[in-house]
């Protein structure tokens, strides 16, 4: 019985061998266009699903052979005590014989359960090896549903490959070397004007959606209301999952919102692309679904007013941050006004930060930095100072690079940041608050922002 139950086994060790290679890794978009990965092992024993595994079975001849080894040694308790026992009695031929049987049977077992360690150290190894590639191609923006934009999309790979050896890789390298401890300034943390961030605080949790369109989205409080009807308390949200994004939910304040009671939806005539809108002095500021069209709409009129190109500006997937997602332009509000955060193919994938017009939105000036738009999980401006944020899913990454409007300049910066829930889509500032709002995989958050009294007094 043991003998035949251990070939059962090494035959089946055979097939196990040959199959376990069969493990897949495959990625593709769901019906929505979510990014689903999918891990998939063959079965080497079975061809239906009954239960049962490669652990069960080691589990299975440790059981065995412990059983084996205890009716080996009251075998061995047995001949050596002899007339003690009293009921059974043996002669020593017999005993001797079914020690060597047992003893050849242990032996065998051991040698299965080596060989199914080894098995089960290389599935590990496999396993290991594919959470590494899944982990790497987590950190790759998911491709884009299938859209004429296909094309560009391409494009923006390969210039991806293209730029690996130029100043942007430089200044991405130069920003990981720089300690935390040089760049924030010792001044007073208390200082309420205008300064350089100092540090940001932990992600507090003001509401998780909950339906598949609220994966990702904006939302937002105007800092400087002049309507009639909506304060700084109001709050404002677009879930951007979706082809045609129209509904802007209104809640009356923070805790309506935190229990998910808008007050009104107002329904936009145009689609919004993506999560690069912002709300500032009563107007909703957004970009137009695949355009570079930048519109502003009334919130109290609850109309379009003005609608202008932001003029050579990447858009639909042509210089998004690294999470993909057609966040080609970021609208942005300062204590300096409104600001448009992009990229021009003469640019090539630099981010161009411009400073806005909030009535007609016309371009004022422009400024060009040397960070790869691609290379970054988000950006914002505080005092007129754009920052970026290293990674989008990263629940431990820095704010690593700043530009200065004021002084052309750029540098190199270490401010911890956390992505809690690992897939951050909107970061916005809002000075009135002075809060970082995000919108992370579901969750609605709002981080405290610290500034330093130490830089240059801006108006
Ligand atoms: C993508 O869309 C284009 C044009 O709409 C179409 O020709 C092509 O077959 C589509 N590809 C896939 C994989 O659906
Ligand atoms: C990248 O750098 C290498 C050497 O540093 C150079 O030979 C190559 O032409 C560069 N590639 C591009 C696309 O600039
Ligand atoms: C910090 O600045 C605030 C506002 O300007 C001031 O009231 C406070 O006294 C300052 N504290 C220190 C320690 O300098
Ligand atoms: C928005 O519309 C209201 C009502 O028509 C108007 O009073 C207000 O001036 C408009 N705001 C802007 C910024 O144009
Ligand atoms: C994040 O960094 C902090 C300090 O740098 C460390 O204490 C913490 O364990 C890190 N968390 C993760 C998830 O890596
Ligand atoms: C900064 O750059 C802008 C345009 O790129 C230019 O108009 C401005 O004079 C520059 N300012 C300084 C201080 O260099």
């Amino acid at each position: 019985m043991l003998l035949r139950m251990s070939f059962i086994c090494l035959s089946c060790l055979g097939v196990f061998s040959q199959s376990q290679d069969r493990a897949s890794l495959s990625r593709s978009n769901d019906p929505t266009g979510r990014c689903v990965y999918t891990f998939t092992v063959v079965n080497p024993q079975e061809s239906s699903c009954p239960g049962g595994s490669s652990k069960s079975e080691t589990d299975e001849i440790r059981t065995r052979l412990t059983l084996l080894e205890g009716l080996v040694s009251r075998l061995i308790a047995g001949g050596g005590s002899g007339a003690s026992s009293g009921g059974l009695r043996h002669s020593d031929e017999s005993v001797q014989e079914a020690y060597a049987q047992v003893t050849k049977e242990r032996n065998q077992l051991q040698l299965d359960q080596e060989h199914l360690n080894t098995q089960v150290q290389r599935l590990q190894r496999t396993l290991a090896e594919l959470s590494l590639e899944a982990e790497d191609l987590r950190q790759r923006p998911c491709e884009q549903m299938n859209t004429s934009a296909g094309a560009l999309h391409e494009n923006r790979h390969l210039r991806g490959y293209h730029f690996k050896n130029t100043s942007y890789q430089e200044m991405k390298a130069e920003v990981r070397e720089v300690p935390a401890s040089h760049l924030i300034p010792a001044g007073n943390h208390s200082f309420a004007g205008c300064g350089e961030l100092v540090s940001v605080g932990d992600p507090v949790l003001h509401r998780k959606a909950d339906g598949i369109t609220g994966k990702y989205g904006v939302w937002f409080q105007d800092p400087d209301p002049e309507g009639p009807y909506y304060t700084r308390q109001t709050v404002w949200r677009i879930d951007a999952v979706g082809k045609e994004v129209r509904q802007l939910f209104v809640y009356e304040d923070m805790d309506q919102f935190s229990k998910g009671f808008p007050m009104k939806v107002l329904v936009l005539s145009e689609p919004v692309e993506s999560t690069g809108a912002t709300v500032y002095q009563n107007s909703l500021y957004y970009q137009r679904r695949r355009s570079r069209t930048l519109l502003r709409y009334n919130l109290t009129s609850e109309s379009l007013e003005a609608r202008l190109d932001l003029p050579h500006a990447g858009f639909h997937g042509q210089y998004p941050y690294s999470w993909g997602g057609y966040t080609d332009i970021d609208l942005a509000v300062d204590e300096h006004g409104l600001w448009a955060i992009y990229s021009t193919s003469k640019a090539k994938g630099a981010i161009i930060v411009s400073q806005l017009d909030p009535q007609s939105l016309e371009v004022r000036r422009s400024w060009e930095t040397k960070i790869r738009k691609n290379s970054v999980g988000n950006a914002f401006m505080i005092c007129g100072r754009l920052y970026t944020v290293a990674s989008y899913t990263s629940p431990n990454t820095t704010i690593s690079y700043m530009f200065d409007t004021l002084t052309n300049e750029s540098q190199a910066i270490a401010v911890p940041f956390k992505n809690k829930y690992r897939y951050n889509s909107m970061v916005d500032y809002n000075h009135a608050q002075r809060k970082l709002y995000a919108w992370d995989n579901f969750h609605m958050v709002t981080y405290d922002v610290r500034l330093g009294g130490t830089g240059q007094s801006r108006s």
